[in-house]
């Protein structure tokens, strides 16, 4: 049998609980708003990791983007470099050439103002920034050429900027990589 004084003390102790279980809940929540904010705060506050910058002030002057450097070079694991320059209103290299059936690192990035880098017949599609390297990796199946126009307007000249990329035999690239240290499609 229930009296006064049990049924009192019932309703206060699931008072108690009810509260207890509004406050746990209103803290979570306000535990994922401060971790969400942090999160926000320092993914604003800091650069991602990955990403490589570059003066472009100073692209011709020093760094891996002076122009002797520029074009397709052998690496040590026998994969191939491509380093790009895109400017108002061509690519340096006009003509990237590549051999078949091997890995390859494009480094690119621009001069002046935001460019496209665009393969044809491929799905390589990156944007050249100003400041910032971009980075891609690519494998052509066989030899052929490839058209490559700038697909961001980046001026009046824009409809004007092409370039091209050569695809050869393997071997053919290597052979000719033992010659020169650095290669595009005038050798
Ligand atoms: Cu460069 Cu459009």
């Amino acid at each position: 049998m229930i009296v006064g004084a049990d049924r009192a003390d019932g309703a206060r102790l699931a008072d108690q609980s009810v509260r207890r279980w509004a406050f746990l809940s209103v803290g979570v929540v306000a535990v994922l708003v401060v971790i969400a904010a942090a999160a926000g705060l320092r993914e604003a506050a800091m650069p991602q990791v990955a990403v490589e910058t570059v003066d472009p002030r100073t692209l011709h002057i020093t760094g891996e983007f002076v122009e002797a450097n520029l074009g397709s070079a052998v690496e040590t694991d026998g994969t191939v470099t491509v380093r790009v320059i895109g400017q108002q209103y061509s690519f340096t290299p006009q003509c990237i050439l590549v051999p078949a059936a091997t890995p390859i690192t494009f480094r690119a990035t621009s001069a002046d103002v935001i460019h496209g880098f665009l393969i044809g017949e491929t799905n390589l599609n990156e944007m050249l920034v100003p400041g910032y390297v971009s980075v891609f990796h690519a494998r052509f199946k066989a030899p052929g050429d490839h058209v490559m126009p700038c697909h961001e307007f980046c001026g009046v000249g824009h409809e004007g900027m092409w370039a091209k990329v050569r695809v050869i035999e393997t071997k053919q690239f290597f052979d000719l990589a033992r010659k020169r240290r650095r290669l595009d499609c005038a050798e």
